[in-house]
């Protein structure tokens, strides 16, 4: 789809997408941009160049891919740290209980940033339950639902609207994930009155290496919600520096500095979306998607995703012989990951994949299983997993 525009590794099909988006011309061009202006300019380019407003600006455009309006979303800090400050928000705000809920199979990192906050909140109880009894869970004990919305290993996709609905019918604030969901699949927070959500753009919206995350919050809870780092950028007007802190919106997540480039590279790959609709993009996931999920079947291996429309932007496979054979097709040039137990992840994203390379990738997985190249001492697991 937009292929030309994208520096990808050379002779290579890069499925890896849901772990790190690849570099596009124009996030290297506005990278390049700030590194001059701050050869040129430096400490006025806080001014010239604006640096001092592109969190916001670029915040606004993430703002029209989860569905929300701008004063609602900021961008900083990475996810596991929004995490933290929208969950101390979440318990402030529903204090009279005390339990935060999730599913076991939740993204790791979650878990042991809830399992932080109980361990300073007390009282403050974390409990995991399987995804499928996940609503016999919910009840008036619980004051938080934390959920990732696409499922980190086998790509499914919780019923946002569906689930948030049942807990706000008990009284339940809800924060959800999106890191594998934004850029993967269309998403409308406001229309299913999320309370909190947060999520990274270096995987779907290709903002680089440890891009700024966002964090977002319904306007319902503005006037009411605290955070736990109250950091000068969210100052109502950080350059008084004013004793007393006060802040106003979303801004009051905000932390220290923001990272310029990192910011500036996530603000040229959201260039990319202009003009593309997200449900188109995500049409086409799903197609490449299911004739991936097709070949790979035909194959005889065993796909774990999920082979409804409620699938995030990969294709997981379970494989006795898969850590072998993720590093068979990794030196053959098909980029893939492995997770330990038994998993590989394929990430069939149209910004930048063609359906001949999926055929491609699928012949490839064929040669090296009749060959058998997968089971080499060579591929066999001694070293660090990536
Ligand atoms: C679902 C999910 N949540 C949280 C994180 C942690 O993100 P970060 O390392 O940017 O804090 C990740 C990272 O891959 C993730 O996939």
């Amino acid at each position: 789809m937009r292929k030309e525009h994208f520096i990808l590794p050379s002779n290579a099909i890069y499925l890896c997408g849901h772990s790190l988006g690849p570099m596009s011309k124009v996030a290297q061009k506005s990278v390049h941009e700030t590194l001059s202006q701050w050869g040129s300019e430096a400490v006025k380019a806080w001014n010239t160049a604006h640096w001092i407003d592109a969190s916001k600006q670029v915040s606004a455009k993430i703002a029209a891919f989860i569905g929300v309006a701008e004063n609602e979303v900021t961008l900083c800090d990475s996810t596991s740290v929004n995490l933290f400050k929208v969950l101390m928000s979440a318990l402030r705000l529903n204090s009279a209980r005390k339990v935060i809920l999730t599913t076991e199979d939740n993204f790791p990192a979650d878990l042991y940033i809830a399992q932080g906050v109980s361990l300073f909140q007390e009282g403050v109880q974390l409990k995991t339950v399987h995804s499928e009894a996940l609503y016999e869970h919910l009840d008036e004990e619980v004051a938080v639902l934390m959920l990732t919305h696409v499922n980190y290993r086998d790509a499914a996709v919780y019923d946002m609207e569906a689930i948030t609905k049942k807990a706000h019918q008990l009284g339940i604030l809800v924060i959800w994930d999106l890191s594998h969901s934004v850029g993967a699949v269309s998403l409308n927070l406001n229309a299913c009155k999320v309370d909190f959500a947060v999520g990274c753009t270096y995987k779907y919206l290709n903002g680089g290496p440890g891009s700024p995350a966002f964090l977002y919050v319904n306007a319902c809870h503005h006037e009411h919600m605290e955070t736990p780092i109250q950091g000068w950028m969210g100052h109502q007007t950080p350059f008084d520096f004013d004793l007393q802190y006060r802040s106003i919106g979303v801004s009051k997540y905000l932390g220290g500095t923001p990272s310029i480039l990192s910011l500036k590279a996530l603000e040229g790959a959201l260039e990319i979306f202009e003009s593309i609709e997200q449900t188109h993009l995500y049409t086409l996931s799903m197609e490449y998607s299911d004739f991936l999920i097709r070949g790979l079947e035909e194959l005889g291996l065993q796909v774990v995703s999920p082979k409804n429309q409620r699938r995030g932007g990969h294709v997981a496979l379970m494989h006795d012989e898969a850590y072998g054979l993720s590093r068979a097709l990794i030196s053959e040039g098909v980029i893939v990951d492995y997770r330990a137990p038994g998993l590989i992840r394929l990430c069939v994203n149209p910004l930048y994949l063609s359906l001949e390379d999926i055929k491609v990738c699928i012949q490839q997985i064929q040669r090296i299983l009749e060959t058998q190249m997968h089971l080499l001492a060579c591929y066999q697991k001694s070293r660090k997993v990536t």
